[in-house]
């Protein structure tokens, strides 16, 4: 086995570890993503539900023309960088546009998963033929600390897909920080955050009829059956969502139906489960303009600008140091 995979399944197995013997249990939604995980996202931005890959293409394409014209406001080349680029498909938006206006820039889609970065680079090729293409597989963190040697010319670094409310406000602001200590003064950050709203929408959006979010939260049962010799049945486990309107913070958990036990053979360890105890898996934060001022305020950001859509659901704010 290489260094990577192990280092990489050791981690998997220590956050396992930790996450199960601690009460409440925990497992960062990170490792939903699989190559069944990444089909499964796949499915979740294509339901009706989930609105907020929609809206973000549609705020994409309506203002393609500007936001580009603002990447390029300077008259070097620059480098865009994207971080957790999945498939590509709303950034092929701005690559077509920035293609049309025959700028000088490289794509360099960065991605957790080698499966979706390979997927991308692969379809890059045939869709935009001439494109400077330099696709790497990397967790945030990890990539944040060498972007400056990743890029020496100017950076427009691209999130897209409300990804920083995966994260816990602590994280997002150490994310936006690191993001700021790597940019320099003309570098942009162009971030799309779902905002705050009905919540019955949000919870409609975690919680489709057609159990494909209840599917992909499950994921992480089956990644540990396959990968660490766990005895989870997933049946027995119950994809649970809820909302908080005062913090903006939606919840996933998995929810054990009954008592029971499961084995983790790699890890020698017998997890206990009471009737209803919970395994709490992702968050996925909503925000509002005051709490992107006060991320970005206390990360040693400003937003610019931004673009939203006609009801305002999701906005995609434009950051410079
Ligand atoms: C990737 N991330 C921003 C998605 C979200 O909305 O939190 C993942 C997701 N989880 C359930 N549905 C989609």
């Amino acid at each position: 086995m290489s260094n990577v995979k192990e280092k990489k399944e050791n981690t998997f197995k220590r956050d396992v570890y930790e996450g199960l013997i601690a009460y409440p249990k925990k497992i960062s939604s990170k490792y939903f993503y699989d190559k069944k995980g990444d089909e499964l996202f796949q499915a979740i931005m294509e339901l009706p539900e989930y609105y907020l890959t929609r809206t973000e293409f549609d705020i994409l394409d309506t203002n393609k023309k500007e936001i580009v014209e603002g990447f390029k406001n300077t008259n070097e080349g620059f480098d865009l960088i994207e971080l957790g680029a999945g498939d590509g498909k709303k950034t092929k938006i701005l690559l077509d546009e920035l293609i049309k206006q025959e700028s000088d820039f490289t794509y360099k889609p960065i991605d957790i998963s080698q499966n979706a970065i390979d997927g991308l680079v692969k379809s890059l090729s045939i869709e935009f033929p001439s494109l400077n293409v330099a696709g790497e597989k990397g967790e945030y963190f990890q990539v944040l600390d060498r972007l400056n040697t990743i890029s020496n010319r100017k950076k427009v670094i691209v999130v897209l897909g409300s990804n920083i409310g995966n994260l816990l406000h602590n994280k997002a602001i150490d994310f936006l920080r690191q993001l700021k200590d790597a940019m320099n003064d003309q570098d942009l950050l162009f971030m799309g955050m779902d905002q705050k709203k009905d919540p019955q929408k949000i919870l409609d959006a975690y919680n489709d009829p057609t159990g494909i979010t209840a599917a992909f939260n499950k994921n992480v049962l089956t990644r540990m059956n396959n990968e660490l010799g766990a005895t989870f049945d997933i049946n027995k486990f119950k994809h649970w969502e809820t909302y908080d309107p005062e913090t903006g913070t939606a919840k996933s958990y998995l929810l054990s139906t009954e008592a029971q036990k499961v084995y983790i053979e790699s890890l020698s360890l017998e997890v206990q489960f009471e009737a209803w105890e919970s395994i709490h898996t992702e968050i996925s934060q909503k925000y509002d303009d005051k709490i992107v001022n006060w991320l970005a305020d206390q990360a040693g950001l400003r937003i610019i600008d931004f673009y939203t859509d006609t009801n305002n659901q999701y906005k995609n704010y434009i950051f410079s140091k």
